[in-house]
């Protein structure tokens, strides 16, 4: 009898989190990381990058009624508040969602790596990350510029971002915006390694070997602004290309699996293995997406759409931070005036 209660309990405790919706008693912040659902990254997610105020908390919230598990936010697109409102509203059970959040430039000195992932917690409302990434592998002088902090060293932040695994604080770490060189240093030093490398990575950028070298070392890819030239914000880079969306080649791939451009795009993205993360705070736009998810392409449309990369990259602030960011990737910018390839 003894025994059947003690299983009884136990049985109450592991449900008790559910009962009607209402969590009967708050886990420890450990355990729910322990015990969240999503075990993998999801093959596909709402980005959150210039969804602006009331857009953002409302996209976010829709995004997670319709089934969206996996939100990808960050502290520099300044609406982690609106963004954390969203996922409040939805009213969706914490460990059935991913929510990845990213450390910013300033902030890289390793006393201020907790800090900030505390200040993105509490903007989002929640009490761990699922995944917490360097945004990019420069560190600026705290502040608002971008004066560079040449002290700092990406090994220096990396240490202090393992110890936020350690502390509960997230359940995985990773990178962004990294080069091969820079990627292979904290391979060579890492005690928790990265769990994912987000980079910029569309039908105009594709990458192949890059993202290839990532399956080899099991690195999961995040593929951003997974519809190309079609962020407005990269309006006039790259200008010979047309809009992604009025491409002819996907224009015509697209009626054939009759779907839209963006759907037939970001199916593409997840067929090749890569996480995509499409932005929208349009209703329309969000719900179509997320059929992308049911589209297939068999080996020669696989080919062909290979053949069509542009070797075209959006978002490069190499200039303007002076850093030489993607220097053996392609498309690059050298400083010295030297242009990297460039179609
Ligand atoms: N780690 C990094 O450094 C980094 C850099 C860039 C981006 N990201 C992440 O990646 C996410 C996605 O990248 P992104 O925002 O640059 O670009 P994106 O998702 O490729 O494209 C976003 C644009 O596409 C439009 N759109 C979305 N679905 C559409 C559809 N079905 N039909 C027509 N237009 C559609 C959106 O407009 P509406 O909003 O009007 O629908 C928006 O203007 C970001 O939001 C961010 O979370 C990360």
């Amino acid at each position: 009898m003894a025994l059947l209660q003690i299983i009884s309990a136990m049985a109450m405790a592991i449900a008790a989190p559910l009962f009607l919706g209402q969590p009967l008693f708050t886990l420890p912040v450990a355990a729910q990381a322990q015990w969240s659902r999503v075990h993998e990254i999801p093959g596909f997610g709402l980005g959150t990058w210039r969804s602006n105020g009331d857009q953002a908390a409302h996209a976010v919230e829709y995004a997670l009624s319709l089934g969206y598990d996996h939100i990808d936010a960050a502290h520099i697109y300044r609406n982690e508040d609106e963004t954390g409102k969203g996922i409040a509203d939805a009213n969706v059970d914490r460990r059935y969602i991913w929510v990845t959040s990213k450390l910013w430039n300033t902030d890289h000195q390793p006393d201020r790596v907790e800090p900030a992932i505390r200040q993105s917690l509490s903007d989002l409302g929640l009490d761990y990350l699922d995944l917490y990434l360097m945004h990019w592998p420069v560190a600026f002088v705290p502040g608002d510029g971008t004066e560079l902090d040449r002290e700092t060293s990406i090994v220096d932040t990396w240490r202090a971002m393992e110890d936020l695994v350690r502390a509960n604080l997230t359940r995985f770490i990773g990178i962004s915006n990294f080069s091969r060189r820079n990627l292979n240093v904290i391979l060579d030093i890492c005690d928790i390694c990265p769990y994912a490398h987000e980079f910029e990575l569309h039908p105009y950028l594709q990458q192949n070997d890059f993202v290839n070298f990532h399956k080899e070392v099991g690195i999961k890819v995040i593929a951003y602004s997974p519809l190309g030239n079609t962020n407005p914000i990269y309006n006039g880079r790259h200008g010979n290309l047309p809009p992604l969306l009025e491409d002819p080649f996907w224009k015509k791939l697209a009626d054939v699996k009759g779907a839209s451009v963006a759907q037939t795009v970001l199916a593409w993205g997840m067929r090749r293995g890569t996480v995509v993360i499409p932005k929208s705070v349009h209703e329309n736009h969000i719900y179509q997406n997320m059929f992308s998810l049911e589209i297939n392409f068999n080996v020669l449309e696989m080919y062909n759409i290979s053949q069509q990369d542009k070797r075209a990259r959006m978002n490069n602030p190499s200039e303007s931070w002076g850093v030489e960011l993607f220097a053996d990737l392609d498309d690059h910018t050298s400083l010295d005036g030297n242009k990297g390839q460039e179609l």
